[in-house]
């Protein structure tokens, strides 16, 4: 919280909480809280999380490197006090984003990340409350929380103020299920305008489509779409998914669907199922071998192709992936017949067996 912007003490913390009135509102009004089926552990990890992040974790994180900060190399004058504030807030805002794109990607392709970031997808309903659904220790390592520390260490908090509103607007709204930019799909004369916004912003299409269940649906990709409030890291570093369709289904195949003390508390508490990623010992097998499988496949149909080599339904993928740096290959069948499907993961011609398993066996 800052106390002078614009003269109104405190406007950052009360814009913030506005924007969530706000969408609350939205979507109580399009009838979405009649329809939820969000459990009591859903609104621990949802609510529950959203409060001990902005009460504890964010502020004891800025506290903390603020007083480092004074401790280790006091400024007689902070290094941001002759900025322009909107050249402020960009550089604020760019640099944290790409923080947390690649914060975020990583918790998709390193296992212990990703057991502190799946609570998130563990989630079967959009809504804005999504948005804060993670363990506790992936907010504590989170290099966002640091950042905004270290820039109002600098004397950036102005800038800092102005960013975190922006950026929860556009973060609350990829996850609302009041989705505004149906509307600019909807009206030709606005896509101009639609096409340059989407290619800089998160639109809520293109964050429900990281969120989708599976890359089957045709405009899911829960391996893409990594960024938060910008589309250009995602469009640079070659994981952009555009869409301008919804999912029809969200969450995780193969969902345990453990306790939320381990959900959200993992690694400290772990989940007694043990066909859970959060169980003591677990392990993903490698179910890979050295022998094609004779699938008859089906005109029209798609298949997700496991290249991971870690699906205990090969050679098709059952979202073990996760975790990994590996995603699965869509393949639509051009016609119904047999197809002699890869299980070494060595073939040049995926997801088909091109014989390269009788090199392995040499
Ligand atoms: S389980 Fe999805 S790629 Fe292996």
């Amino acid at each position: 919280m800052i106390h002078d912007l614009f003269g109104i003490p405190n406007i950052d913390f009360y814009l913030v909480i506005s924007i969530l009135i706000f969408f609350f509102i939205l979507e109580t009004l399009s009838g979405y809280w009649h329809k939820s089926q969000r459990t009591s552990s859903d609104w621990i990890q949802e609510l529950g999380g959203y409060i001990v992040l902005g009460i504890a974790i964010k502020p004891q994180i800025v506290i903390a490197v603020l007083f480092l900060g004074h401790k280790i190399y006091p400024l007689e004058q902070p290094i941001l006090s002759g900025w322009n504030l909107g050249i402020m807030t960009i550089t604020y805002l760019l640099i944290d984003d790409l923080l947390q794109y690649w914060y975020h990607r990583s918790a998709h392709e390193y296992p212990f990340l990703w057991k502190l970031h799946r609570p998130h997808h563990q989630a079967e309903e959009m809504g804005f409350f999504v948005s804060y659904r993670n363990a506790f220790l992936y907010y504590i390592i989170m290099p966002n929380i640091w950042w905004v520390g270290f820039f109002t260490f600098l004397g950036g908090a102005k800038a800092v103020a102005i960013g975190l509103v922006l950026k929860q607007l556009i973060i609350v709204s990829s996850h609302s299920t009041v989705s505004y930019d149906k509307l600019l799909y909807k009206y030709k004369f606005l896509q101009p305008f639609t096409y340059i916004w989407e290619h800089i912003f998160i639109t809520p299409a293109f964050h429900h489509a990281h969120h989708g269940k599976t890359k089957r649906d045709g405009m899911s990709d829960p391996n893409g779409n990594f960024g938060n409030m910008f589309s250009i890291w995602d469009q640079l570093f070659g994981t952009a998914v555009f869409t301008r369709k919804f999912p029809a289904d969200y969450g995780l195949e193969n969902d345990p669907k453990e306790h939320w003390s381990a959900a959200y508390l993992y690694p400290i508490i772990k989940s007694k199922d043990k066909n859970s990623e959060l169980s003591k010992g677990y392990i993903k097998a490698d179910t890979t071998r050295l022998e094609p499988s004779l699938v008859e496949v089906v005109k029209g149909e798609k298949y997700l192709y496991c290249q991971c080599g870690l699906s205990k339904n090969q050679p098709f993928c059952d979202s073990s992936h996760h975790g990994t740096k590996h995603k699965p290959l869509l393949y639509e069948a051009p016609k119904t017949g047999k197809m002699r499907f890869c299980n070494c993961k060595l073939t040049k011609n995926g997801p088909f067996c091109d014989d390269s398993h009788l090199q392995a066996k040499k």
